[in-house]
């Protein structure tokens, strides 16, 4: 064919996978497209005969029992915040006070959004990366080379009266179990918050918990379809979260794995508790102390799985930058201050990969 005629098929394909892994598969599918396939390093370790080469290796988080940490015995909880936060940028949190129906009707009505008709979808579908509400598929469809097996739906949260009326308005009961969720994910990251400021020995009135309770909130909801070739793909490539802390709530699917002393761990999940991980900007607030550890998410050939995950951080409008309080003579900052529109920017102007927007804002010293 020549180059002429080559160029419209192409778009043509494209157009096809911008609308997403679900509607690829509906359609019926026993192949991963080319679209889809990671070069060979990138892959998720498979061997020829689809198992793991290695016996797969599951991680047991430190768990955090929030009733605990409200009691006599929070400082050693608050310890146990301290260690996870260093060592796996990692923690799972039982006993958070929010109700199994809230986090399970969740899961539930999104599940059922994700099953509406692709028209219905669609209809949220934007590449403005900056929309209140944005169905879409990939990482970032506009710069990824190769897609990941994963379609979600974004919604700005905060302040929750802004944007509900943004949000899809089929499920009928989507926007009020949404709302719900939305409101008390909010509640647990403010107490999460105070831990972790006093886990770093700043004082829970310090101006950022302030900053922090205004933040910005954005729910993601994840959608992974079964996959034909797991091996050949990834449901979402390495990547660290960008904001201060992001609380994941995962159904009864594995899928999640970090990068712990340079291996990739799959998260046991725990039914009805969240995963709650350090950001980037936590990173940069506790001057490099707390890690904003990578993650990426396998798929598998037979269950479908569906995650929410709440990421929470300063206003759009704030900048980041190291706490004061954890800057002295002996501690200099290590990184440079940043705003959301940089990020932003940095995001839209190329493929996100590994942390190189963290990277970019290191502060390197010449000695
Ligand atoms: C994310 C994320 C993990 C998952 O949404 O940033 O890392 O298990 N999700 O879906
Ligand atoms: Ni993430």
């Amino acid at each position: 064919m020549s180059p002429t005629m080559i160029a419209p098929v192409m778009e043509e394909e494209n157009k096809k996978y911008q609308r997403g892994v679900k509607h690829l598969c509906d359609n019926g599918l026993t192949k991963v497209p080319t679209k889809y396939i990671l070069p060979e390093p990138d892959r998720p370790i498979f061997t020829k005969s689809d198992k793991l080469i290695k016996s797969k290796q599951n991680l047991k988080l430190p768990v955090i029992d929030f009733a605990e940490l409200l009691g006599p015995n929070r400082p050693h909880v608050l310890q146990t915040i301290a260690e996870a936060c260093e060592t796996y940028g990692f923690f799972q949190v039982v006993n958070h006070g929010m109700e199994g129906d809230v986090s399970r009707n969740m899961i539930e009505v999104c599940k059922r959004f994700f099953e509406l008709p692709y028209e219905e979808r669609s209809k949220y579908m934007s590449t403005d990366m900056s929309a209140p509400v944005r169905y879409g598929t990939s990482f970032n469809q506009i710069k990824d080379n190769v897609f990941c097996w994963r379609d979600f739906l974004k919604l700005y949260a905060h302040p929750l009266p802004d944007y509900l009326p943004h949000w899809p308005s089929s499920p009928s009961d989507f926007r009020s179990l949404g709302a719900r969720y939305a409101k008390e994910t909010k509640e647990m990251f403010e107490m999460m918050v105070k831990a972790i400021l006093e886990s770093l020995e700043i004082n829970d009135r310090d101006e950022a918990a302030e900053e922090l309770e205004e933040g910005s909130q954005v729910v993601v909801v994840n959608c992974y379809p079964p996959c034909p070739e797991p091996e050949l793909t990834l449901g979402m490539p390495p990547h660290s979260d960008y904001g201060f802390l992001t609380l994941l709530l995962q159904d009864d699917v594995e899928g999640l794995q970090i990068l712990h002393r340079e291996e990739w761990v799959t998260v046991d999940p725990i039914p009805g508790s969240f995963v709650v991980n350090v950001g980037d900007h936590l990173e940069i607030f506790s001057n490099g102390r707390y890690k904003s550890v990578l993650h990426r998410v396998l798929v598998n050939p037979t269950k479908p799985r569906i995650s929410v995950a709440s990421l929470h951080s300063f206003p759009l409008t704030s900048v980041v930058k190291p706490s004061p309080k954890l800057i002295d003579e002996q501690n200099v900052p290590k990184y440079m201050e940043t705003d959301f529109a940089t990020f932003l920017q940095y995001v839209s102007s190329r493929e996100p990969k590994w942390k190189n927007f963290l990277e970019s804002r290191k502060i390197h010293y010449v000695r």
